[in-house]
């Protein structure tokens, strides 16, 4: 199969930069590893900036998402007892937040995808990217038993974290920056309705607690755990029963707990890959950074890599302009670190880290109060939160 641009992964970063480049006739093949249904059983990302938004409007896939995301302009922080709101319209410039969860997004894009008869291929196995510095790269992958092969001008890594196509930049190449958390989020979607109509990030000193919601029937909660728990230690009681401690009394009174429809633990973890072109391939998304949800901009960070790497390939083929892919890793990176330093603040603001003294926890209230008492502390933490400009 001849095409000009293969994306490695079918999450939303992958399927978003299809989506955009088919629209401007730029053909491409998406090489997804597992089933459709399995990447939208995923219960992911829940907050999108507005530049999240506007690309999936451009990509034709805005409707739904207008008509049923919830437009946030603030939330609250709570630390033990004490509840604060940052009013995210005011400290911007009336900007706000969309509530829209990742498997919604992703589900549009697949319909999308489909309305336009897009080539997804979903259930390939071993991929192979090959002659990545050659002007003549191609894939190579394994799909109902037969070998396949794409030949194309460029390969976009869209395939996340645990993916394959950043291991194939070489080791002398790539630089790699990591922190990795002493815990995880345990979080849990269940049938009831949202303890508060905004965001409660709580700060606790049994460890940080967040109420999410995806409607207003449904609810989004997450506690932190430590790194060696599992599923099946936490019962939906147990559940419950941890998240009311950490949130302040009277939203606790007020939280509706019922059966829960999944449960699972996320690891958290600051990793950025650099560079994050080689030759003809581009990494966007999780395959190039992630960030801990705390901040709210994983998904939100894969988008700006679409915007910018969309407007490489279409200056590119209907301009003969490279300069923007030339410039592609170096722009996005510079708006990724700066959404790594976001995540690691709101992590490190708000969490128990299991290893830290008296002084620091000092310090770490310091800092919450300095954040939410100032007028600059609460600008900086709005314009960050509704996402900065690309
Ligand atoms: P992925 O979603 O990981 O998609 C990659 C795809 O590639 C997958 O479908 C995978 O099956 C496929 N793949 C992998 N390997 C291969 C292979 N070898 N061949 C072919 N295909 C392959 N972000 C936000 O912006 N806001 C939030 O509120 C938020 N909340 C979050 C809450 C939690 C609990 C978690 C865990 C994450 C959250 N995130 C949030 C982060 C967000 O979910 C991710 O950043 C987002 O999924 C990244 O999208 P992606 O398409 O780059 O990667
Ligand atoms: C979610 O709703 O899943 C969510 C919201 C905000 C975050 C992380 C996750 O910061």
């Amino acid at each position: 199969m001849k095409t000009r641009v293969c994306i490695i992964g079918g999450g939303p970063c992958g399927l978003l930069l299809s989506q955009l480049l088919h629209r401007q006739g730029i053909e491409n093949v998406v090489l997804e590893r597992q089933s459709r249904d399995y990447v939208l059983a995923r219960i992911r990302a829940g907050v999108l900036e507005q530049g999240f938004a506007r690309l999936m409007r451009e990509a034709g896939c805005g409707e739904r998402m207008d008509r049923e995301c919830e437009v946030h302009d603030g939330f609250f922080i709570a630390d033990g007892e004490r509840l604060a709101r940052l009013d995210l319209h005011k400290y911007t410039d009336g900007s706000a937040v969309l509530v829209y969860g990742q498997t919604e997004v992703t589900r549009d894009l697949y319909e999308a995808r489909d309305q336009m008869n897009g080539i997804v291929l979903h259930g390939v196995e071993n991929v192979q990217l090959h002659d990545l510095t050659s002007s003549a790269p191609s894939v190579t992958f394994r799909r109902d038993g037969d070998l396949q092969r794409v030949d194309c001008d460029f390969i976009v890594g869209a395939d996340g974290f645990h993916g394959v196509s950043r291991k194939a930049i070489p080791s002398d190449v790539l630089r790699e920056y990591e922190k990795v958390y002493p815990f995880g989020w345990l979080g849990v979607l269940s049938r009831t309705a949202p303890v508060s109509p905004e965001l409660v990030y709580a700060r606790h000193e049994r460890g940080f607690a967040l109420c999410s919601l995806r409607s207003r029937v449904l609810s989004r909660y997450y506690i932190q755990v430590p790194m060696a728990d599992r599923v099946e230690d936490w019962s939906d009681e147990a559940f419950w029963a941890e998240l009311k401690r950490r949130l302040p009394t009277d939203v606790a009174q007020r939280l509706v707990t019922g059966p829960t429809i999944e449960k699972s633990i996320a690891p958290l973890r600051s990793y950025v890959a650099e560079p994050m072109r080689h030759g003809n391939l581009f990494l966007a998304g999780d395959a190039a950074h992630i960030v801990p949800p705390t901040g709210a901009k994983g998904l939100n960070s894969a988008a700006s890599d679409v915007h910018y790497l969309y407007h490489g390939l279409l200056d590119h083929y209907t301009r003969a302009d490279s300069r923007g892919l030339d410039r592609y890793s170096e722009r996005a990176l510079a708006r990724v670190w700066k959404a790594q330093r976001f995540s690691w603040l709101m992590t490190s603001m708000l969490h128990s880290f299991p290893d830290s003294s008296a002084y620091d926890q000092k310090l770490q209230q310091a800092d919450l109060a300095y954040y939410f008492s100032t007028e600059t502390g609460q600008r900086s933490l709005a314009e960050n939160y509704v996402g900065l400009p690309y």
